[in-house]
């Protein structure tokens, strides 16, 4: 068939818009050639129609988005996969006393800190002071320990992504991500920016993780990494980087869980499952987590399920390079607070009580410490 190449003029992009909305629904992607120009058109439309940044990819040759167009990983069949690692859980003997240690307080004060530095834009110069901050905070957290360590990953761009490390006793080439965004941004003005929903929350509950785990002692037997992506808010770009830079390596990543937005009480559960552009088997292992946890006492989780629709978080980074991924939410993806991305996103609309947020990083420390370890997955 003859290749055919739409170009689009400003005031056309709307239709573009619904013939990918009408492909989307048949299931399908399209790819149509843009110039830069079009791309802030196009970008304005979206956020104007669809009430969001993302949902379409830019690929700087038309093999790079056929590439992504064609990519296995987002089919059901991948999706559906089952785990590499069979997990039971039955780590309950460390896992209940490490709960305990969450303190609320804390995931408050990480919130606070992050929100006051003014932006954490991903190239500016704010932005590397927080991943700093965060390498600085995230080192205290394991001072002594020979297994810890905490690197920075570099960008051509100012600001780093952070990675904590925690080695496997038994299987350390066998990782286990939890990450969330560490940027933020205000599509008005750049330099306020306090992203304490999008993503401080996300980033206090991964922190939080890392703090009770090592505070608490444990020796995984796979390797635990804890990472803070730089440049989601510009197309998933620092989380892209490392999965992409892990898959070249022949690193192998066993499960990743995104946290991103955890502190707004928009709906009446404390947590969504995102269900499109994740594994299955993943996310019905933290429903059980859930369960298994709540019937032993240390919490009264309650979740339900949404959509996001698009590739909208750092998970489909890992997703796209056929890693499992998970993604719980704070509410209904249609209920999700409307001040991210202003100067407005402050911790005085969440949950000041951090109560909504421990939710997530208690999630994540169940994940962290019986997915590592549980007895089954060792015995595979
Ligand atoms: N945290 C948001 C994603 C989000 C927003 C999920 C609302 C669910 C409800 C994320 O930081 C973000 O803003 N993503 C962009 C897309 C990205 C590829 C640039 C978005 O949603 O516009
Ligand atoms: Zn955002």
């Amino acid at each position: 068939m003859q290749e055919q190449w739409i170009v689009f003029d400003n005031d056309a992009t709307g239709s573009l818009i619904t013939a990918l909305a009408t492909d989307a629904r048949l299931g399908a992607r399209a790819i149509a050639r843009f110039s830069p120009e079009l791309e802030t058109a196009l970008h304005e439309t979206f956020h104007y129609e669809k009430h969001r940044c993302g949902g379409y990819t830019l690929h700087l040759s038309r093999a790079a988005a056929e590439v992504e167009a064609a990519n296995p990983f987002y089919s059901d069949n991948y999706l559906n996969r089952p785990l590499a690692v069979p997990c039971r859980i039955d780590q309950q003997a460390d896992v209940v006393p490490a709960l305990e240690l969450v303190d609320t307080e804390h995931i408050i004060g990480t919130i606070e800190c992050l929100q006051d530095m003014g932006t954490r834009y991903y190239d500016s110069d704010a932005g590397q002071d927080a991943a700093l901050e965060l390498e600085a905070r995230w080192s205290d957290y394991g001072i002594g320990r020979s297994d810890f360590s905490v690197t920075r990953f570099e960008h051509p761009w100012k600001q780093d992504s952070v990675i904590a490390s925690i080695k496997g006793a038994a299987l350390p080439g066998e990782i286990v991500v939890i990450g969330g965004h560490l940027d933020s941004i205000n599509k008005c003005n750049q330099s306020v920016a306090p992203g304490a929903d999008d993503n401080a929350s996300g980033i206090a509950a991964v922190s939080e993780v890392l703090r009770v785990v090592l505070a608490y002692g444990f020796r995984p037997q796979r390797t635990l990494q804890f990472m803070a992506y730089a440049a989601e808010e510009v197309g998933l770009r620092g989380s892209c980087a490392i999965a992409e830079e892990y898959k070249r390596a022949a690193k192998n990543v066993v499960a990743a869980l995104q946290l991103d937005m955890t502190g707004f009480s928009g709906s009446p559960h404390d947590m969504y499952f995102v269900n499109d552009y994740v594994s299955r088997p993943l996310t019905d292992f933290l429903k059980k987590l859930i369960g298994e946890y709540n019937r032993q006492g240390p919490h009264e989780i309650t979740f339900g399920d949404t959509d996001c629709g698009y590739a909208c978080s750092d998970h489909v980074a890992w997703t796209r390079v056929g890693v499992p991924a998970a993604f719980p939410f704070e509410a209904l993806f249609s209920d999700y607070n409307k001040e991210i991305h202003t100067a407005r996103d402050l911790l005085r609309k969440l949950d000041k009580t951090g109560t909504k947020q421990a939710c997530f990083a208690k999630l994540g420390i169940e994940f962290m410490m019986e997915i590592s370890t549980s007895r089954t997955a060792m015995e595979r």
